[in-house]
């Protein structure tokens, strides 16, 4: 059993979507059971709250269902989980100020596996954005999702972005 945090800022956009695409791809692969998946925020604003509404329509629209409430990550959370994965590199460094020297190897960030990446491995924040970029973030996102499955399935985490 892997145990898995994807981690954004407020998790109530990008990181409730990657919880949901990882699973559903994982189901779809037929190893659902090997990965315990959960999501969380470094900032504490969304705390309890559903995911936003636009997150989960766009998701919706994929046939993935969202639910969950929202969460805020804390140091001592970070022994719970063999990877994190940061939606952004400003979510990156806060996990990495937030944990030990020993934890900081499981820290990753989703798009070091999108092939499409380039470079660019934000997945940027849409909370202030429109429904365009909330559909931009889900593709980013998946494909992300489906290089980590790869990865994860393979035991090759080098990361292709
Ligand atoms: P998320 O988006 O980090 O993808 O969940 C945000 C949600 C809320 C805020 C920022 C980003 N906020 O500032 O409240």
């Amino acid at each position: 059993m892997q145990r898995i945090c994807f981690v954004c800022l407020g998790n109530i956009c990008r990181s409730p979507i990657a919880e949901g695409v990882f699973e559903h791809l994982a189901e779809l692969a037929g190893c659902g059971a090997e990965f315990q998946v959960e999501s969380a925020g470094v900032g504490g604003w969304h705390v309890g709250e559903a995911p936003d509404s636009r997150a989960r329509k766009t998701a919706a629209a994929h046939g993935i269902r969202l639910d969950g409430a929202a969460q805020q990550l804390r140091a001592r959370d970070l022994d719970r989980f063999d990877l994190l994965l940061a939606l952004d590199t400003d979510v990156a460094s806060d996990l990495r100020q937030m944990a030990a020297h020993g934890q900081r190897g499981k820290i990753r960030l989703l798009r070091e596996f999108d092939p499409l990446a380039r470079g660019d491995l934000d997945v940027p924040d849409p909370y202030y954005g429109s429904m365009q970029d909330f559909e931009n973030v889900y593709q980013m996102i998946e494909r992300a999702c489906r290089g980590l499955l790869d990865s994860l399935s393979t035991g090759d985490t080098d990361g292709r972005g």
